[in-house]
């Protein structure tokens, strides 16, 4: 979001009303300006869920969430990028109206945002160089290995509850601000696994020198994270994405972007 835009938000937040944010936004010339309106945020660098391709935000979440506010009574605004941990705070602070990340669904999030009806399932994976030097087959093989994720996921998750005092030192874990940074390293042989999100894993072991060692079941839901108090957008994101399914468009899209 460019910055007039952000402030012309933050300014009609303090004044409210709609009928002042219609002036507002006229004269600044920016389209929207209703509350009718959703700007999404999204971490590329997630393929094939988010990436950049020559220079374009593309993958199944843009393409996904597009389709499902083209079924509801809201205007499409565009995309914002952040790191995956900067999302949700810019979710609270008003500067998104939705998040479409691969973010998976659970309790602890939940406590600040709210999330739609599920939109698809994950495990993780536990990724390595493809030269089969080190083929850990249970995490327990992890054992004192340098080891990479993503800053805020749920494959960090998996990193500290599960490896990190046991497994491996703190030391050990590699904490990156994107995953795509994570697997460079391994390719590197800065650390020797990457703990990230199955579908994702297959995607960078299909273009790039890594495979997934072993998987491990976490049974994670994916959804669109709304504010708390947003039921309006809330309940028509579920409606949406009931429509997409119905209409096949789901099915299309996960054709598209993942081959089934
Ligand atoms: N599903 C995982 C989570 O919710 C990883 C999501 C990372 N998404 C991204 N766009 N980088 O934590």
């Amino acid at each position: 979001m460019s910055e007039s835009n952000l402030s012309r938000r933050k300014y009609l937040a303090s004044v409210g009303g709609t009928a002042v944010a219609l002036s507002v936004a006229g004269c600044s010339g920016g389209g929207g300006g209703s509350s009718q309106t959703i700007t999404a945020g999204t971490a590329p660098g997630f393929p094939p869920f988010e990436m950049k391709e020559g220079g374009e935000l593309v993958g199944f979440d843009i393409d996904l969430l597009e389709a499902v506010v083209n079924e509801t009574d809201y205007e499409f605004e565009g995309w914002e990028e952040f790191e995956f941990d900067s999302l949700i705070p810019a979710l609270t602070n008003n500067n998104i109206d939705v998040i479409a990340a691969g973010m998976t669904i659970n309790d602890e999030r939940d406590q600040t945002i709210d999330f739609s009806d599920p939109y698809y399932s994950s495990d993780q994976a536990i990724v390595v160089r493809a030269d089969g030097d080190f083929s850990p087959g249970a995490l327990g093989d992890l054992s004192d290995r340098p080891i990479g994720a993503q800053k805020g996921t749920t494959g960090e998750g998996v990193v500290q509850d599960e490896l990190v005092g046991d497994v491996i030192t703190e030391n050990q874990y590699n904490a990156y601000d994107n995953y795509v940074l994570a697997i460079q390293d391994l390719e590197n042989g800065n650390v020797d696994a990457v703990v990230i999100d199955v579908p994702v894993a297959e995607t960078f072991a299909a273009n790039r020198p890594v495979e997934v060692a072993f998987t491990y079941e976490t049974g994670e839901q994916f959804g669109f994270g709304v504010r708390t108090d947003d039921d309006a957008r809330q309940s028509a994101l579920n409606d949406g994405l009931a429509a997409v399914r119905e209409s096949g468009t789901y099915q299309e899209l996960t054709g598209e972007w993942f081959g089934q």
